[in-house]
C-alpha cells in the first residue's frame, strides 16, 4: 500500500480524509478522543513538510442540507488543537465547500491546518457525486485517506475524489496503513479457537457481516440490541426491546448455518429491562423468557455477562465490534464494562474495534490490555470478512 511517504508533498497542499466521528456525552463532550490522538501522526508529517492541510471528516448521520450545531466539527479542531500543541489556531470553516472554506483556505500558509465543517452536511458525500467531490479536490494537490473508520463507505471524500488525483498524488495516511497490516497479519493465520464478539445497535449492517464471519471464527457471541433480533426469531417475546423485524428469516439463517458449520452461537441469556427508554425509570433484571410485553432490553444482564465469560476462556484470538448495551447511560453500561473485563483478562490476542466499542474499553480502564484497539468498526469487520474496502480499492 502507497503511504504518504512515497509521495513528494513538501509545501503542497494536502487534503486528509480523516475519520473523526468520536463519540460524545449527554452534555456534547467528547468521550473518547482516540480517533483524532490516532491522526496526529500523518497530520504532523505534513506540518513538518510545510504543507497546507485541509482535513476533513464526516460527523454522525445530519440531515443533509441542514447545518445543525450537534452535529459541527467545532469540538473536534479544539481537541485537535490542544492534542496536536502547536501554537497557530486550527481554523475553522463554517462550511465544507462554501464561501468561507474558500475564502479560509485561499490565504493558508505554510504549516497551516484548516478543518472544514461535517462532510454529511453536504448532500454529495454520502452520494458520492463527482461534482462535490471535485469541489474538495480543488482545494488540494495531495489527496490522503486516513480514515480507516470509515473507507467502508463509498461516498465522495473517499471514493469519487480520487479520481481527481493521480498514482503519484494519492496515497494512504499512517493510521490507515497501520490498521489494515495489523488486520491482515492477524487473520492471516488466526490462533485457534477465535471468537468474534458482536453488539451495538446498528443491526442492519452487521447481519451481513455475521453471515461471513461464520466461515472464519469458531465461536460467535452476541450482545447489544442487535440480540433481540435473534432472540424473536427464536421466538421469545422480546418486549419492546429494538428488533427489525425484516430481518428475523436472515436471523434465522444465521443460526442454522452457525450449527451447519460447527461454529457455537451464543445469545444473552438475561437483560437489564426497563419500561422506558430512559435512566430515571425502574428496571428489572430478568430472564429473556420474562420481559413483559411493552419493556425493553438495554443491557444484557450479569448471568449473561458470566456466561460470555466462560466462552471466552479458552480463547486465543477474541475481535470485539459492538456495546453489549446502551452503555452512553450509566445504569446500561455494565454488561459493555464487564465484556471488556472479561475480554482483556484472558490471555488472548484482543482486537477492539469501533468508536463505541473503544470508548467502552477506554471507560473500563483496559485499553492498554488490548492488543489493538482500532479506529474502525464496520470498517475492521468487512477487512476482516475478506471483503474489499472502497477507500482502499480508490487509491489502487
Ligand atoms: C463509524 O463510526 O462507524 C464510522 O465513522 C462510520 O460512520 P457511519 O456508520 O455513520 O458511516
Ligand atoms: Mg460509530
Amino acid at each position: 500500500m502507497k503511504t504518504l511517504k512515497d509521495l513528494n508533498i513538501d509545501g503542497k497542499r494536502v487534503f486528509i480524509r480523516c475519520d473523526f466521528n468520536v463519540p460524545k456525552d449527554e452534555f456534547g463532550n467528547i468521550t473518547d478522543d482516540r480517533r483524532i490522538r490516532s491522526a496526529l501522526q500523518t497530520i504532523r508529517y505534513c506540518i513538518d513538510r510545510d504543507c497546507k492541510i485541509i482535513l476533513a471528516s464526516h460527523y454522525e448521520r445530519p440531515e443533509p442540507g441542514k447545518y445543525e450545531d450537534k452535529y459541527s466539527l467545532v469540538p473536534v479542531a479544539k481537541r485537535l488543537h490542544t492534542l496536536l500543541k502547536i501554537k497557530r489556531d486550527i481554523s475553522m470553516a463554517q462550511d465544507v465547500v462554501g464561501e468561507d472554506a474558500k475564502a479560509k483556505a485561499a490565504s493558508m500558509e505554510a504549516g497551516d491546518v484548516l478543518l472544514l465543517e461535517n462532510l454529511r452536511y453536504e448532500v454529495g458525500e454520502t452520494e458520492n457525486d463527482p461534482v462535490f467531490a471535485e469541489q474538495l479536490a480543488d482545494f488540494a494537490d495531495i489527496y490522503i485517506n486516513d480514515a480507516f473508520g470509515a473507507c467502508h463507505r463509498k461516498h465522495a471524500s473517499i471514493d469519487a475524489i480520487t479520481k481527481f488525483f493521480d498514482a503519484d498524488h494519492k496515497a494512504a495516511g499512517f493510521l490507515m496503513s497501520k490498521e489494515v497490516n495489523f488486520f491482515t497479519k492477524v487473520l492471516e493465520n488466526p490462533v485457534r479457537p477465535f471468537v468474534a464478539v458482536v453488539g451495538g445497535s446498528k443491526v442492519s449492517g452487521k447481519l451481513q457481516a455475521l453471515t461471513n464471519l461464520l466461515n472464519k471464527v469458531d465461536k460467535v457471541i452476541i450482545g447489544g440490541g442487535m440480540a433481540f433480533t435473534f432472540l424473536k426469531a427464536l421466538g421469545y417475546e422480546v418486549g419492546n426491546s429494538m428488533v427489525e423485524d425484516d430481518l428475523l428469516d436472515e436471523a434465522k439463517d444465521i443460526m442454522t448455518k452457525a450449527k451447519e458449520l460447527g461454529v457455537k452461537f451464543y445469545l444473552p441469556v438475561d437483560v437489564v429491562a426497563a419500561a422506558e427508554f430512559s435512566e430515571n425509570t425502574t428496571v428489572k433484571f430478568l430472564p429473556i423468557q420474562e420481559i413483559p410485553v411493552g419493556w425493553m432490553g438495554l443491557d444484557i444482564g450479569p448471568a449473561s455477562s458470566r456466561l460470555f465469560r466462560e466462552a471466552l476462556n479458552d480463547a486465543q484470538t477474541i475481535i470485539w465490534n459492538g456495546p453489549m448495551g446502551v452503555y452512553e447511560m450509566d445504569r446500561y453500561s455494565k454488561g459493555s464494562l464487564a465484556m471488556s473485563n472479561n475480554i482483556a483478562q484472558t490471555h488472548a490476542t484482543t482486537i477492539v474495534g469501533g468508536g463505541d466499542t473503544a470508548d467502552v474499553t477506554q471507560r473500563a480502564g483496559d485499553a492498554e490490555e488490548m492488543t489493538f484497539v482500532s479506529t474502525g468498526g464496520g470498517a475492521s469487520l468487512k477487512l476482516i470478512e475478506g471483503i474489499a474496502l472502497p477507500g482502499l480499492e480508490a487509491l489502487k
